[in-house]
């Protein structure tokens, strides 16, 4: 366990090695999101494809959605499930109802489009299992999140990772994998000085 402060505020997240000397990318292009980048509003199947276009399979998609222990979200990534889920005025049928009015006052119909929310209320300054154990109560806040809970596996999955040994465990397996996609090789990209910046 390692504890950091950011912003003022203090974290607490599990710890994992990371090969370094991964070459990045020098452009970033809008028009490459679509198709590459799961949608908090998609369902188990849709995001199980992006996942494996990745060369990622669902125990990855679950356990890595376990980040969302950690920080926020912009309302307009999820106020379709309060307001207007299929079309019709309607709620997301399996939301918690309380969960559903609690959301409804911190981002009303319409949000400011800064107005954001804690992905885990009530425990998004620490890195633990309790994502996994609000999951279970219908607190899912995407669509993503909530589509965890719709596939035989991944319940089995969402159960298990309620052991913070299990879930540190996985999700340092899983993280090491995912800095493994799409490696750029020879002299195609370049190795950051600062990761999020190009040299
Ligand atoms: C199922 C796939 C995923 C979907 C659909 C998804 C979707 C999202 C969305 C919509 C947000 C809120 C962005 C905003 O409103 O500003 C978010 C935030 C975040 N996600 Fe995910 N995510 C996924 C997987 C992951 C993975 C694999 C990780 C890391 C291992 C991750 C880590 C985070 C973190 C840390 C934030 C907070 C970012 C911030 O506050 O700036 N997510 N995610």
């Amino acid at each position: 366990m390692y504890n950091f402060v950011l912003g003022g505020m203090q974290f607490k997240q599990p710890k994992w090695d990371v090969l370094t000397g991964r070459r990045d990318g020098r452009i970033s292009l809008a028009s490459d999101v679509t198709g590459n980048i799961p949608s908090p509003f998609s369902d188990f199947i849709t995001l199980g494809k992006i996942f494996a276009k990745k060369g990622l399979n669902a125990a990855d998609l679950v356990v890595l959605s376990g980040a969302h222990t950690i920080e926020v979200a912009h309302c307009a990534t999820f106020s379709n499930r309060l307001y207007n889920f299929t079309g019709k005025g309607d709620s997301y049928p399996s939301l918690n109802p309380t969960y559903a009015q609690s959301l409804k006052k911190q981002c009303p119909n319409p949000a400011k489009s800064s107005t954001t929310v804690e992905m885990d209320p009530r425990s998004s300054l620490t890195f633990d299992t309790h994502y996994f154990t609000i999951l279970n109560q219908h607190m899912g806040l995407f669509q993503s999140d909530a589509a965890l809970r719709t596939d035989k596996k991944s319940v089995k999955m969402v159960k298990q990772l309620q052991s913070i040994d299990d879930f540190f465990f996985e999700f340092n397996v899983s993280m090491m994998k995912m800095g493994d996609i799409e490696l750029l090789t020879g002299k195609h990209g370049e190795i950051r000085k600062k990761c999020h910046v190009i040299n």
